[in-house]
């Protein structure tokens, strides 16, 4: 287990149950006392994937991939791909330390795998193609980890992505700190686009050159917990009302092929909590934060006393009649105020990461691209990787565990690529060679058009890993290998 898991742990292991009376030293001394554990909070917004297995310590659930019609607009209901007949899938709901064994079977016609994106697993159980072998149609996989971090993360298909991504294979994951911060309460949005065509309402075809394998596919709506929030036949922003005096946690996930936007609340006093890898060590104010495809952020909301809304918006570069590029605001989420309650202020863990000022081994990711024989064809260090029949596969690089190393990522060409790193967390030092403030774990970096961004990380987590642009357009055409930390063993056949 990592070093920072096992910091974790420790910490854990003071703090569960503080201010709980179950915890109090016991009447005999040397009596080993079992805290009860407290219940996880409700996460409004997504529903929970019912845990089968009454062991407190374990989440045993049922997870389905199969085709399902949704409403998403009047007229002819859209055929999606879905987790449990559900869009967005059904929220898995654990606590940091569970075990949790999805019973995972694929009713479509076609391959699949399963990712945890952010999870810091076995790479046996990460959903890799590059370790598992799809899932066939008909068959069933059981994925069984233990989840080690606190924090906001999901899962989602890891093959064909580009397609079954865009028709709705995701899920988010919510993993509860062993001694959570108390809210008035919980909300989660996942965020999405999707392109549909105007004349039945059905997800449009795929393009194989040109804007959408360049920037990536961008959708013509825009989707919050899986409503379309925009246009005609819209259902608007996810509703709810919020007393006066809460104190709120609002996560949000971008699920996305290729769009990235930028978030704010309107209405609230609202500071940024978490990033991709949980809490941070001190919250900052909210002013707006940009988020990629991949990337997590949790929100502590407080409504400003004067507000009588809170309304949770993406700022979306988009063309205005004139054609030129604007920003425009659409709303996410809008909670009416009503009501008043009294809060107790939250009492956050300490957070402590791992340190930044180190000597550290220099690494270069240069992510870039061009035409080959009329084809895009996007690369990592000059080489283009893919992951599926008839390509070939690229080991990029083997690391020592536990070793800072600084990654150089830069983008040489005008795209950018939201860069994910699986099973590990970094965190982000600079970008053009400036230091930055973006600050908290990460498991996933933008990195801008002719921009480079340096990260650090302490490749914690032995295995085979993917690293990849999360523009599945990028990704499954080339920037998309795999790094070695540790000693290799040998691949388990599934
Ligand atoms: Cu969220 Cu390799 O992916
Ligand atoms: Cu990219």
């Amino acid at each position: 287990m990592s070093r920072y898991t096992m910091g974790a742990f420790a910490l854990v292991g003071i703090l569960v149950g503080c201010g709980n009376d179950a915890n109090a030293p016991g009447p005999f001394s040397g009596e080993v006392v079992h805290p009860e554990l407290p219940p996880l909070p409700d996460v409004s917004g997504l529903t929970p994937l019912p845990d089968l297995n009454p062991d407190p310590h374990i989440v045993e659930v049922d997870l389905v991939a199969r085709s399902h019609a949704v409403q998403l607009l009047p007229g002819e209901p859209t055929q999606l791909f879905n987790y449990n007949d559900q869009f967005p899938g059904p929220l898995l709901h654990a606590r940091a330390g569970d075990r949790v064994i999805v019973h995972f079977k694929n009713e479509l016609a076609e391959e699949t795998v399963v990712h945890w994106h952010g999870l810091r697993i076995s790479d046996q159980m990460d959903g890799s193609p590059v370790i598992q072998n799809p899932v066939q149609p008909g068959a069933s996989f059981t994925y069984d980890f233990v989840v080690p971090d606190p924090g906001t993360f999901w899962y989602h298909t890891h093959l064909h992505q580009i397609q079954q991504l865009e028709y709705g294979l995701y899920g988010a994951i919510v993993v509860h700190e062993r001694d959570f911060p108390v809210f008035s309460a919980e909300r989660i949005f996942v965020g999405d686009d999707i392109r549909l065509r105007t004349t039945n309402n059905q997800i449009s075809g795929f393009l194989t050159s040109g804007p959408d394998i360049g920037a990536g596919r961008v959708g013509n709506r825009l989707l919050s917990n899986g409503r379309i929030i925009n246009g005609e036949g819209g259902e608007g922003p996810v509703t709810f009302t919020i007393p006066r005096g809460a104190i709120e946690r609002w996560r949000f996930v971008l699920a996305t092929n290729a769009l990235s936007y930028g978030l704010r609340i309107r209405g609230a006093d609202a500071r940024v909590i978490s990033t991709d890898g949980g809490l941070l060590p001190e919250a900052f104010p909210l002013d707006r934060v940009e988020i990629a495809p991949g990337q997590r952020y949790d929100f502590e909301v407080r409504p400003k006393p004067d507000a009588t809304e809170i309304v949770l918006e993406a700022l979306v570069l988009v063309l205005d009649e004139n054609d030129n590029v604007v920003e425009a605001p659409f709303e996410l989420a809008r909670g009416t105020i009503e009501g008043e309650v009294v809060t107790p202020e939250p009492v956050y863990p300490k957070v402590s990461l791992p340190a930044t000022s180190v000597e550290a081994t220099p690494h270069e990711w240069k992510l870039s691209g061009g035409v080959v024989d009329g084809q895009v064809q996007f690369t990592i260090n000059g080489v283009p990787s893919y992951v599926g029949e008839g390509h070939e596969h690229v080991l990029l690089d083997t690391f020592e565990p536990n070793v800072p190393v600084k990654i150089t990522l830069s983008s040489n060409v005008s795209p950018r690529h939201p860069f994910h790193i699986h099973g590990q967390f970094f965190q982000i030092l600079e970008r053009g060679g400036k230091p930055v403030f973006e600050p908290g774990l990460r498991d996933t970096v933008e990195v801008r058009g002719n921009e480079t961004a340096t990260i650090l990380t302490y490749f914690e987590n032995h295995g085979r890993w993917m690293v990849h642009c999360h523009i599945s357009e990028h990704s499954e055409n080339g920037m998309m290998a795999d790094i070695q930390v540790g000693t290799p063993v040998a691949a388990h056949a599934h």
